[in-house]
């Protein structure tokens, strides 16, 4: 079993309202002993029961083994998980977490421009630390949709002054990010964690501004392209020893479900990396959200609740 598959027995230690709608939720192993490390970037999966797991980044300090902290913002059109634990996650409740689990991993670099939208903050925070400890020259452009809005504005502006920009939309209207990152530089890539549409701007930019990056967390799946098609492959579980055929409207994850072989999930969307798989032979046709245009490129995983077969055989480490 991996770090990744062990569940952890986690009680709420301390709840804090750090913005409109949003609350942080410190929690502590419900033994007393220390939790597993993580890294900037990482998030875990809470399991909130009945089927409901959602997953959230970690945003303490990654030096305290003794507590993990993430924050959450309510969504009231959202299926359930925000409302979940706002409501019941109170101090002293009880909740299983899965990970911590980490696909926004921050890379050694000189310097850093960080984008956050939103909620999209929390990766982020840890980030900041870890850069600031190295030494890095770095700023951060927060946007969000009124200053009351924003978890962690005040910490921020108190903690690093003015490589904090602060930018409400009521105020000052979508985030300027030629103003608000400077002159691109090879050696400084972008980081950036909000809002679908956010990101899309982002990486729209970077490609133009030939910016390194941008390294992005998405909490919603990119939209899908339109031109993907779906069809039939064979496909191979090379540890079950089972080959299954994979119809055009079947997801590789059901298939290996229906077929019997264990394997995680969690999303199903392509966003939380749960169901990454090796891939041992063929081509994956990636459509997650997550893996970086190298990763995609190699090949050698992909997130089966989503991505499919470019060819006519794929063969999993499953
Ligand atoms: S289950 Fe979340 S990426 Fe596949």
């Amino acid at each position: 079993m991996t770090e990744y598959e062990q569940l952890t027995d986690l009680v709420v230690a301390d709840r804090r309202e750090e913005a409109d709608g949003v609350v942080s939720l410190t929690f502590r192993r419900a033994d007393g002993t220390e939790l597993p490390a993580w890294e900037p970037g990482a998030h875990l999966d809470l399991l909130l029961g009945e089927g409901l797991e959602r997953q959230y980044s970690l945003c303490g300090d990654p030096a305290d083994l003794g507590t993990w902290r993430v924050a959450v913002l309510r969504e009231p059109a959202g299926r359930g998980g925000s409302a979940h634990v706002h409501e019941r996650l109170t101090v002293g409740a009880p909740v299983r977490a899965r990970g911590p689990r980490n696909h926004f991993r921050l890379r050694p670099a000189p310097g850093y421009r960080f984008v956050a939208g939103g909620i999209g903050i929390t990766p982020i925070l840890p980030m900041l630390a870890a850069a600031e400890a190295a030494g890095a020259e770095w700023t951060l452009l927060y946007g969000g949709r009124t200053r009351a809005s924003m978890a962690f504005r005040d910490e921020l502006a108190a903690r690093y002054g003015d490589r904090i920009q602060i930018r409400p939309q009521d105020e000052t209207g979508l985030l300027d990010l030629a103003a608000g990152l400077g002159e691109p530089r090879p050696d400084t890539p972008v980081y950036c964690c909000g809002p679908g549409p956010l990101l899309d701007a982002v990486e729209a930019y970077c490609a133009e501004s030939g910016r390194p990056g941008p390294y992005t967390e998405r909490f919603q799946p990119k939209a899908a392209d339109p031109d993907a098609r779906d069809t039939r492959f064979e496909l191979v579980l090379a540890r079950s020893g089972l080959t299954l055929a994979v119809a055009a409207d079947t997801s590789v994850l059901d298939a290996v479900r229906t077929a019997g072989a264990e394997v995680l999930f969690s999303c199903t969307e392509g966003t939380c990396g749960t169901c990454e798989t090796d891939v041992l032979e063929g081509v994956p046709d990636h459509r997650d959200s997550l893996l970086t245009a190298g990763e995609r490129a190699a090949g050698e995983t992909m997130m089966i609740c989503v991505s499919r077969c470019r060819g006519e055989r794929l063969v999993l480490d499953l």
